[in-house]
């Protein structure tokens, strides 16, 4: 299995940088989790999944928690999970509200197993091509009958994965990193089983990235 405790080492050395940019980043993330909580909304009322009493989301490397901490302004009840325990203290400070949980997507048992929104920003590039799948079997059995899957990551002209220096921060730490092409990444989630409700691009302005986003819903369900 792709090593969790290479990425912990990694993001618990990063994750003063992403709590120092919190404010930054919820800024840039409003039209983002706006567009995600919006589809929500629209698949709870075409499934008339209306009896709850909160939208329940689970975001997948959760980071510094910035996310959460949106959902819960929304008045969703939001859970993290991260690998890395330094990423898991900045959520729990960032979103005091939220249930944040140290452990790895792949085999942590989580106590609701049914969530309306499974929100992995920035993550799933984090695997190798061969990891993707079981990756996204795992968030899809996370997901309610008729709830949403959003994931997120860079664009790139061609794919590839390696070990890559994540440059953005201080000592430019080395990871594992996928850099996936859109049109690669919207087959392999065909594949998977997923139908895609909703996607868009995004530069993130503050460094020129590219994005694609991706709402998807189990088409089996
Ligand atoms: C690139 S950061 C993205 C953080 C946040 N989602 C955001 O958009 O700012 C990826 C996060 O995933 C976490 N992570 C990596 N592998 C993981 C795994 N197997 N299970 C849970 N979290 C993991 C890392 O510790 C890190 O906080």
């Amino acid at each position: 299995m792709h090593a969790s405790t290479e990425l912990a080492r990694v993001y618990d050395g990063v994750a003063a940088e992403y709590f120092g940019r919190a404010a930054s980043d919820y800024q840039n993330d409003v039209p983002i989790v706006d567009r995600v909580w919006q589809a929500s909304q629209v698949r709870l009322q075409q499934t008339r999944d209306l009896d709850v009493s909160a939208v329940r989301v689970l975001d997948v490397g959760c980071g510094s928690g910035v996310n959460l901490a949106m959902f819960e302004a929304l008045g969703a009840d939001a859970t993290g999970i991260d690998v890395s325990p330094n990423m898991v203290r900045a959520a729990t400070i960032t979103s005091p509200n939220s249930m944040v949980i140290l452990g790895d997507i792949r085999t942590q048992h989580l106590p609701d197993l049914d969530y309306h929104i499974v929100f992995a920003k920035a993550f799933v590039h984090l695997f190798p091509l061969k990891g993707f799948d079981p990756l996204m079997r795992r968030m899809k059995s996370l997901t309610r009958a008729g709830g949403i899957l959003y994931i997120a990551t860079t664009s790139h002209q061609v794919s590839s994965e390696g070990y890559f220096e994540k440059a953005d921060y201080r000592g430019s730490p080395v990871r594992f990193r996928r850099y996936w092409n859109e049109s690669d990444l919207r087959t392999k989630v065909s594949d998977c089983g997923f139908r895609v409700l909703d996607s868009w691009n995004n530069t993130d302005p503050r460094n020129g990235k590219l994005w694609t986003n991706l709402i998807l819903t189990d088409e089996s369900r």
